[in-house]
C-alpha cells in the first residue's frame, strides 16, 4: 500500500473515493465540509437536515458519485464531538475505520481530506499508523484468496505546499512505526507449529540484519553455560530447544552516562500450562504468549529506522511450555541465573521464570532502566479487562515518562501498584521465592512482584499485556487477533530520550 501526500485541491481529485470528517455538532457541515457542500449542490446540508449526517463518532454516510467532485465516492465519518476531539488520536481510528470500510466495498484508492487546521505533522503520522494497521489481516494461511480485497493506495489531501514537508516527515514515521507493528502482530499471529523459538530467533535474527542491528542467539547450550535455570526449567518440559535473542541498537553518538534501555519481552511460543495443565477450552489461543517479545522485535524494527540518541539493549527469552517426561514438577526448586532459588508452585506462571532471567541478563549487559511486556497474567484480564495495559513501576519518574507516552500515542494503560506489603505473597517456604501467591488475590500484582525481584535497584516497568495483546473482536479500525500493542507506547519512550 502506497501513501503519499497530494496538495491538489480535493475537487479535482480523481479517486474512487474522497474521504473527510464530520464533528457532532449543530450545522455539522462547516469548513471544508461546507467547500464539498457548495461543490456538491448543498447536498450534504440536506443529509445533515434529515439526519442521516450527524457527526456521531465513526457514522459512515456514503454517497455514490457525487456531484461536482471527480471522485467516484464521498464518504464522510463522524467524529464526536469537538471537545472530545483529539487529532491524533481521531484521525488514527478514522483513517483505520475509513480503510478497512472501503475495503470492503472491493474500493482499490482513496483520499483522506485532514479538516481546516488539522494539516500537521502528528497528525499526518497518525493517519499513516492507521491506515497502515488497519490493512493488516490475519489471512496468512487462507488458501481461497478470491475475496482478496487490498487498498493500493492511500493520498493524503489537505495540506498546502507550506505544510508538505511537515506532512510528508508524519507519513513516513507513521508508516515506520505501523509496520514495525504489523511485523509484531504478524509473529503473533503464527501458531505454534509455525513459530517454535528456534524459528522465533532465525526471523529476529533476519530481522535485525536486514535493519542494521546488532544481534546474538544463544542457543540450549549457552543458555545452560550463563546458568539460565528459570528458562531452562521451563524449556525442559518439551523437546523444542530454548533461544534468547539479543537485539541491539547502539546510536552513531553515544552520549556518556545517558540511559540504556533494556526492553524484555516473554516470547513463550505455547503454554500449555506445564505439568499445571490448562483447560481445553481457549488454549488454542496460547500462541499468543510470545506477544511480548514480538512487541520487543518491532520496536528495535522501529528505532533501526528512527535512530534515537540512546542505546537500547533487547532480550528476548523464548520457549514453548510443554508438560513432557522431563517437564519440571509443582513443588520442584530451582535456581535462576541471579543465583536466586524459587519454588515452582505452578508450572503454568512460566511468564515469571523465564523473565526473571530476561531481566537480569539484560542488566548484566548494561541495561540501567529496564521495560518488560508480557501476556503474564489472567488477573490483568479480570482487573482490566481487555481494555488497558497493566503498568508496574519500581520508579515513579520513570513511570510517569511511559505513562505520558502512552497517552500521546493512544494507546491505554493503567498503573498498579506493587509496594513492599505485596512482597509477603511470594515468600517462599523452602526456598528463596515461589513462583505464585499464597491464594490472596491481586494474581497480576503477584506476577510482577515476582518479575522485581530480579531488578535490584534498576529503575523498571512491567507491562501485562494479557488483555490488550489479542483482540476477541474485530474493531472498525483493526482486524479480530494480535493487536501490537505497547509497541507504539515503547517507540516513543526511547524516542523522548
Ligand atoms: N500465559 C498465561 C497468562 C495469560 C492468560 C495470557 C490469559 C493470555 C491470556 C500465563 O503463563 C499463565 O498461565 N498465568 C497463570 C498464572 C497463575 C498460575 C498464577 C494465570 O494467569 O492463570
Ligand atoms: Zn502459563
Ligand atoms: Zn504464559
Amino acid at each position: 500500500m502506497l501513501i503519499t501526500l497530494e496538495t491538489k485541491p480535493f475537487a479535482a481529485l480523481e479517486t474512487d473515493a474522497l474521504v473527510s470528517y464530520v464533528f457532532e455538532e449543530t450545522d455539522p457541515v462547516q469548513g471544508r465540509i461546507a467547500e464539498i457542500d457548495q461543490a456538491a449542490g448543498g447536498l450534504l446540508r440536506k443529509l445533515a437536515k434529515s439526519g442521516e449526517l450527524t457527526g456521531k463518532m465513526l457514522e459512515f454516510t456514503l454517497v455514490h458519485t457525487p456531484a461536482g467532485l471527480k471522485a467516484a465516492r464521498l464518504l464522510l465519518v463522524g467524529a464526536g464531538k469537538r471537545e472530545q476531539w483529539n487529532s491524533a488520536a481521531g484521525l488514527r481510528k478514522i483513517a483505520g475505520a475509513a480503510l478497512r470500510y472501503l475495503k470492503a466495498r472491493s474500493v482499490k484508492s482513496f483520499a483522506l481530506l485532514v479538516r481546516e487546521g488539522h494539516a500537521t505533522e502528528e497528525t499526518a503520522q497518525a493517519i499513516a499508523e492507521g491506515a497502515v494497521a488497519a490493512n493488516f489481516e490475519t489471512d496468512k494461511y487462507k488458501t481461497d484468496k478470491k475475496n482478496d480485497k487490498n487498498i493500493e493506495t492511500v493520498l493524503l489531501v489537505g495540506f498546502s505546499d507550506a505544510e508538505r514537508a511537515a506532512g510528508e516527515k508524519g507519513l513516513s514515521k507513521g508508516r515506520i512505526i505501523a509496520d514495525a507493528q504489523n511485523f509484531a502482530r504478524d509473529l503473533v499471529n503464527e501458531p505454534s507449529n509455525k513459530l517454535t523459538p528456534r524459528i522465533l530467533a532465525e526471523k529476529a535474527e533476519a530481522m535485525a540484519k536486514q535493519a542494521g542491528l546488532s544481534v546474538e542467539i544463544l542457543d540450549e547450550k549457552k543458555i545452560a553455560d550463563l546458568k539460565m535455570g528459570a528458562l531452562l526449567s521451563v524449556a525442559q518440559g518439551g523437546p523444542e530447544p530454548p533461544r534468547v535473542m539479543v537485539v541491539t541498537y547502539t546510536p552513531a553518538n553515544p552520549k556518556p552516562g545517558a540511559p540504556v534501555i533494556g526492553l524484555v519481552g516473554k516470547a513463550v511460543t505455547f503454554d500449555t500450562g506445564g505439568i499445571s495443565i490448562k483447560p481445553a477450552d481457549g488454549m488454542e489461543k496460547m500462541k499468543y504468549d510470545m506477544a511480548g517479545g514480538a512487541t520487543m522485535l518491532g520496536v528495535m524494527r522501529a528505532l533501526a529506522a528512527l535512530k534515537p540518541s540512546v542505546k537500547v539493549i533487547c532480550v528476548v527469552p523464548s520457549t514453548e511450555n510443554m508438560p513432557g517426561g522431563k517437564a519440571q514438577k509443582p513443588g520442584d526448586i530451582q535456581t535462576a541465573m541471579s543465583g536466586k532459588t524459587i519454588e515452582v508452585l505452578n508450572t503454568d506462571a512460566e511468564g515469571r521464570l523465564i523473565l526473571a532471567d530476561g531481566v537480569h541478563y539484560a542488566k548484566q549487559l548494561g541495561a540501567t532502566h529496564l521495560v518488560d511486556a508480557a501476556t503474564l497474567t489472567g488477573a490483568i484480564v479480570v482487573a482490566l479487562a481487555n481494555v488497558n495495559v497493566g503498568v508496574f513501576g519500581s520508579d515513579q519518574p520513570f513511570t510517569d515518562k511511559l505513562l505520558a507516552s502512552s497517552k500521546a500515542v493512544g494507546e491505554k494503560m493503567w498503573q498498579m501498584p506493587i509496594d513492599d506489603d505485596y512482597r509477603e505473597f511470594i515468600k517462599g517456604t523452602v526456598a528463596d521465592i515461589q513462583n505464585i501467591g499464597s491464594g490472596k488475590g491481586g494474581g497480576a500484582i503477584t506476577g510482577a512482584m515476582f518479575i522485581k525481584e530480579f531488578t535490584g535497584d534498576t529503575p523498571w516497568i512491567h507491562l501485562d499485556i494479557a488483555g490488550t495483546a489479542w483482540n476477541d473482536d474485530a474493531k472498525p479500525w483493526l482486524a479480530k487477533g494480535p493487536t501490537g500493542v505497547a509497541l507504539r507506547t515503547l517507540v516513543h519512550l526511547v524516542l523522548s530520550y
